[in-house]
């Protein structure tokens, strides 16, 4: 299969976790030695709202402080890319062609932010459709996708399954800011529905969960 692996910056850095880094690198390169395609995106957690609000208190706009909290994502796909090795490609993608081109070249992809103006489940959706992908994975700071907020909400119910379209309303209404965080961006979605790539949120601080939902076993919530 043809997999894009979204780590949240809220499960790996927020606070840097170089334990669960590490245990992704392998969990990666198990994928891969298993015949998978993999493209890993990564975000900036912590430290790219850090530097969000720096840009914010220096007056600077939404452009600039997303081009920053990029730059904060680059860096822990950097330091993944490294400690990946030789399965990883030279470079950390900055592109959907240098995604492309590295997958074609039978590596691991990695990278952080694209563009001012979304996040990186977006990003993540974006690759899956530029290469094709069968499914796309997210370790979030939660179990998976709820029926309202469960941070706010005690009696929130997790959802095993759940139509594009549902997700769609649960989720209305909601528009981009810097450093928002959300369990899968609306955007993501919308690309995701388009091209009907599957896509499962689970419990990243568990990485074997990845692994049981590449099995098709039930884990998280499953949107299609
Ligand atoms: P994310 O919110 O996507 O990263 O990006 P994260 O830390 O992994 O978040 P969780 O764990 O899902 O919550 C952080 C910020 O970086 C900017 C946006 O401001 C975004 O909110 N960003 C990221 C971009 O502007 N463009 C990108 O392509 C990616």
């Amino acid at each position: 299969m043809r997999l894009v692996v979204r780590i949240g910056g809220s499960v790996v850095a927020s606070p840097v976790n170089t334990e669960l880094m590490s245990k992704y690198a392998d969990l990666i390169k198990t994928v891969k030695a298993q015949g998978h395609d993999v493209a890993v995106v990564l975000g900036g957690g912590a430290l790219a709202r850090e530097f969000i609000g720096i840009a914010k208190n220096l007056g600077l706009d939404m452009t600039a402080q997303d081009e920053i909290a990029i730059s904060c994502s680059r860096l822990f796909a950097q330091l993944f890319l490294k400690k990946l090795g030789e399965v990883g490609c030279s470079k950390v993608a900055i592109t959907l062609d240098d995604a492309a081109q590295c997958l074609a070249e039978g590596k691991v992809v990695v990278m952080g932010g694209l563009k001012p103006g979304i996040t990186t489940d977006a990003v993540a959706a974006l690759v899956a459709e530029r290469v094709n992908a069968d499914l796309l994975l997210k370790g979030s700071d939660q179990e998976g996708v709820y029926n309202k907020d469960p941070r706010s909400n005690p009696d929130a119910v997790k959802l095993d399954n759940l139509p594009f379209e549902g997700f769609s309303k649960i989720f209305e209404g909601s528009v981009h800011k810097a450093g928002i965080h959300q369990i899968i961006d609306p955007e993501a979605i919308k690309v995701l529905k388009r091209h009907r790539v599957k896509l499962v949120v689970v419990n990243g601080f568990k990485p074997e969960n990845i692994l049981a939902a590449i099995e098709g076993k039930n884990v998280g919530t499953t949107i299609s």
